[in-house]
């Protein structure tokens, strides 16, 4: 294998978690939404919950001492808000942050990873409100060493798994009544920002899912779904923050007064993070009601999700196509010209079984070129974050997937790397 290419000095390298999905330690935390969702049989496929999934809270420094051993010189975790607003509650991450600096490692935090209080409700406008206070007393409490945040993860999954399909959790089945937690999320971003630059913070994204639509066939109908299917996975969380307004014919669905608050949504970001797994393909409703990897879409969806032929998958049923995270970031920087920030890559990974894991591997060498191949073409990219350091509670998975370059035990939680973090090592080692 040709060696993998050099990176720009400075780039970041790092590993990304969440905190609900590693730390455990329910016991000393406020309840979420999850542990509310979770506690419901049938929510979760092997029936387990988060309450101590990787134990991280207790073993913090074991996890930063894997960071060390693998050479990263950053690592993006979340802030559970849950945590955070129980007393004591920032106590952890005060330690946390600390290891890192120690460590060398960059703390890239994130505010807001899906575990939204228990008492609170995305439906609720006042919810934006809330996370800016929620922002400003872990700003108060870390940005001293703190050089870089992130205000929320993924907010269209977790409008679109969590309150329109009701796969995660609040479990909610509203298909496009969900609309207002997307406006909610997005004011509440706009509102960190400002949070955060008030508490003096600097280095500022959020981390949106992006991935190439591609339509099931050059029929006008396929093409249509599928670009109405990109509205709403592509465009609808970045066109607010890029471009300052909502893409044609969404903001009408939008409530309040949309235009006062992209003012605040469309506040400038410092860089612009991506998690990218996979492309889609796309076609016309069937009329039916079909899957999507585990998940049931129903028949009334303008669009459905189709098989990509030929392409290999990961045990989730992902497929595997790194060409297109080139494709990806060249795309939106066309679309959005100089207006797109510096790109990250915020996550970036595969689930599969196996400590000798050549599959992840593969896929992260693979992404790791097409990265840099766009980069190549003349996007600016700051840094490549891969999904997951450890196993983890894969949401509505449980913990079936692993997404880790780390093999977590979870009877045990003995933690033992993987070929694919002996092989990330070596990369980064050659990295000048
Ligand atoms: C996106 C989410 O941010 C993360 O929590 C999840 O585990 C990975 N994708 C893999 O599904």
């Amino acid at each position: 294998m040709d060696p993998m290419p050099q990176f720009p000095p400075g780039f970041l390298w790092g590993v990304s978690t969440s905190a609900h999905q590693i730390e455990g330690a329910a016991d000393r935390r406020a309840p979420s939404v999850w542990d509310v969702f979770t506690a419901v049989p049938g929510r979760v496929k092997d029936g387990s919950t988060a309450a101590v999934a990787c134990d991280h809270f207790h073993r913090y420094s074991e996890d930063v001492a894997l960071l060390t051993g693998l050479g990263v010189n950053a690592y993006r975790f979340s802030v559970s808000w849950a945590r955070a607003a129980s007393p004591g509650g920032l106590d952890f991450y005060d330690r946390l942050v600390d290891e890192l600096c120690a460590a060398g490692v960059r703390p890239v935090p994130t505010l807001f990873h899906w575990e939204l209080p228990a008492d609170l409700d995305w439906l609720e406008r006042d919810t934006a409100s809330r996370f800016a206070d929620h922002v400003t007393a872990v700003a108060a409490r870390l940005n001293d060493r703190v050089p870089q945040w992130i205000t929320l993860n993924e907010p269209a999954e977790h409008t679109l798994l969590g309150h329109a399909l009701g796969v995660h959790a609040p479990g909610r089945r509203l298909l496009f009544d969900a609309l207002p937690v997307a406006h909610h999320q997005l004011l509440a971003h706009g509102l960190a920002v400002r949070a955060l630059r008030a508490a003096g913070a600097a280095d500022i994204g959020i981390a949106n899912s992006h991935g190439p639509t591609w339509p099931a066939s050059g029929e006008r109908a396929d093409v249509e779904a599928a670009a109405f299917y990109d509205v709403l996975l592509n465009r609808l969380f970045a066109e607010p923050l890029i471009l300052g307004e909502y893409p044609e014919g969404i903001g009408d669905l939008m409530p309040g007064d949309v235009r006062a608050d992209l003012e605040v949504v469309a506040e400038p970001i410092d860089w612009y993070g991506i998690n990218y797994y996979a492309p889609t393909r796309v076609g016309a409703p069937q009329g039916t009601e079909t899957d999507f990897g585990g998940v049931r879409m129903p028949a009334e969806l303008p669009f459905t999700v189709r098989e990509i032929e030929d392409i290999p998958v990961t045990d989730f049923g992902w497929p595997v196509v790194p060409e297109a995270l080139t494709e990806l970031l060249t795309g939106l920087a066309e679309r959005y010209g100089d207006r797109l920030p510096p790109v990250v890559i915020t996550e970036n990974g595969c689930s599969g079984e196996g400590i000798d894991d050549q599959d992840r591997i593969a896929y992260l060498d693979g992404h790791l070129r097409a990265l840099h191949r766009a980069m190549a073409a003349g996007v600016e990219v700051r840094g490549y974050f891969v999904w997951s350091l450890l196993d983890n509670f894969e949401w509505a998975e449980g913990y079936a997937r692993r997404f880790g370059l780390v093999h977590v035990d979870h009877d045990t939680q003995e933690r033992t790397p993987k070929a694919s973090y002996a092989w990330l090592r070596e990369v980064l080692r050659a990295q000048s």
